[in-house]
C-alpha cells in the first residue's frame, strides 16, 4: 500500500515536530536502557499530523509489537478486555481518538494503566465479587485532538504528553521532497515548497496535494512538478495561495457576510455552516487561527482584517458608543 510506503519507520527519518522528537528519543533510550516498557503516552493535536504514525515508530524504536484500535471502535469492556489479554509483553497499544472511549471501558483503562491488572466482576447484586487477572506490561499510546476532551481521571494516567503542532512550510516541503522520491515523482524545490504553502500545516494534505499535482502534471504538463506547473495543478484544485479549501471560504466568509466578522460562537457558527462543531474546533479552526485570519475572544470567534483583505472585502472599524 502506498500510504504505508510514506510512512517513516524511524524518529530519525520523522521530519519537524522537534520538541516531540527530542523528549521521546530521551525518553525511549531511558526505557529501553532500563528494560521497562515506555510509559503510557498521550498525543494530541489537530488531525493529520502523524499521530499513528508516531505510534508505530514508538513500537519499533522499542523493539515490540502494535496493536491499533480506536475509541469508537471498542464498545463493551470485554472488546478491551480481550485486547488487553492478548497483548505481548511490553508491546504498544495504540488507541486513536481515545476521548470517544465509552465511561465503562474507560474504567477498564485505570488498573490496566495503573497496575497492569484487570479487574473482572463475578456475579450480581450483594454477592458480586471482583476478581483481580495480571496483564503483561504493556505501553498505552492514546491520540486525541485536544488533551481537554479526555476525562481527568483518564489523562492523570498518562506519563508522558506530547503536543503536535501545525508544521512549518519547511517541514512541510522536506516532506513533500521525501514524499516524492518515495513516489517517484519529478519535482523541484519550489514546486515542492509551493505544494507546502498550500497544505495547512499538515503532511497528510501535503501527501494528497502532491499526488493530485502529480496527476495534473502527468496529464497537462510534462510530467515535472515546477513551481509553475504546481500554482496551475491548485488553481485547478481550487486550494488557493494559503490552502484554503471550500470549507475554509464557507467559515470565514458566513462569519464575515451574516455575522458581520462576529464575534460568533462555535454552535452558532455550526448551525450556519452545517459542519459540526468539533470539525470547526478541530479540523478547520486550528489553521485558520494560526494564519490569524481568525481571533478568540470572550464573546466568541472574529474575523481579522488581514482575512478581510484576503477576500479583497472592504474591512469595517468597530463602530464607536
Ligand atoms: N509523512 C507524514 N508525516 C511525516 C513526517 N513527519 N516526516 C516524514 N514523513 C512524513
Amino acid at each position: 500500500e502506498i500510504e504505508a510506503n510514506l510512512r517513516p519507520k524511524w524518529l530519525e527519518e520523522y521530519i519537524g515536530q522537534d520538541k516531540v522528537k527530542q523528549k521521546l528519543k530521551i525518553f525511549i533510550q531511558a526505557a529501553k536502557e532500563r528494560k521497562e516498557p515506555l510509559d503510557h503516552v498521550l498525543l494530541y493535536g489537530p488531525p493529520g499530523l502523524g499521530k499513528t504514525t508516531l505510534a508505530n515508530i514508538i513500537a519499533n524504536e522499542m523493539g515490540v509489537n502494535v496493536r491499533i484500535t480506536s475509541g469508537p471502535a471498542i464498545e463493551r469492556p470485554g472488546d478491551l478486555a480481550s485486547i488487553l489479554t492478548n497483548l505481548g509483553e511490553d508491546d504498544v497499544l495504540f488507541i486513536d481518538e481515545i476521548h470517544r472511549l465509552n465511561r465503562s471501558v474507560e474504567e477498564i483503562l485505570y488498573p490496566a494503566m495503573e497496575d497492569f491488572a484487570l479487574d473482572i466482576i463475578i456475579g450480581k447484586g450483594p454477592s458480586a465479587r471482583s476478581i483481580r487477572l495480571d496483564l503483561s506490561r504493556f505501553t498505552l499510546i492514546g491520540a486525541t485532538t485536544r488533551a481537554g476532551l479526555l476525562t481527568s481521571p483518564l489523562r492523570d494516567r498518562f506519563g508522558v504528553m506530547l503536543n503536535l503542532e501545525l508544521y512549518d512550510k519547511y517541514s512541510l516541503q522536506e516532506i513533500v521532497k521525501r514524499s516524492s522520491k518515495i513516489l517517484n515523482i519529478p519535482i523541484d524545490n519550489k514546486g515542492a515548497m509551493e505544494i507546502a504553502k498550500r497544505s495547512r500545516g499538515t503532511p497528510r494534505i501535503a501527501n494528497r496535494l502532491l499526488k493530485r499535482v502529480r496527476d495534473y502534471a502527468q496529464v497537462m504538463e510534462d510530467g515535472i512538478i515546477t513551481w509553475d506547473v504546481a500554482k496551475k495543478g491548485l488553481m485547478m484544485l481550487e486550494v488557493d495561495e494559503l490552502g484554503l479549501d471550500q470549507v475554509d471560504r464557507k467559515i470565514l466568509l458566513t462569519m464575515i457576510e451574516s455575522f458581520n466578522g462576529g464575534p460568533v460562537g462555535l454552535d452558532t457558527l455550526s448551525a450556519a455552516t452545517g459542519e459540526e462543531r468539533t470539525t470547526i474546533e478541530d479540523v478547520y479552526e486550528p489553521y485558520l487561527l494560526q494564519i490569524g485570519f481568525i481571533n478568540r475572544t470572550p464573546r466568541g470567534r472574529v474575523v481579522s482584517r488581514k482575512a478581510y483583505e484576503h477576500f479583497k472585502i472592504p474591512f469595517k472599524e468597530e463602530e464607536e458608543g
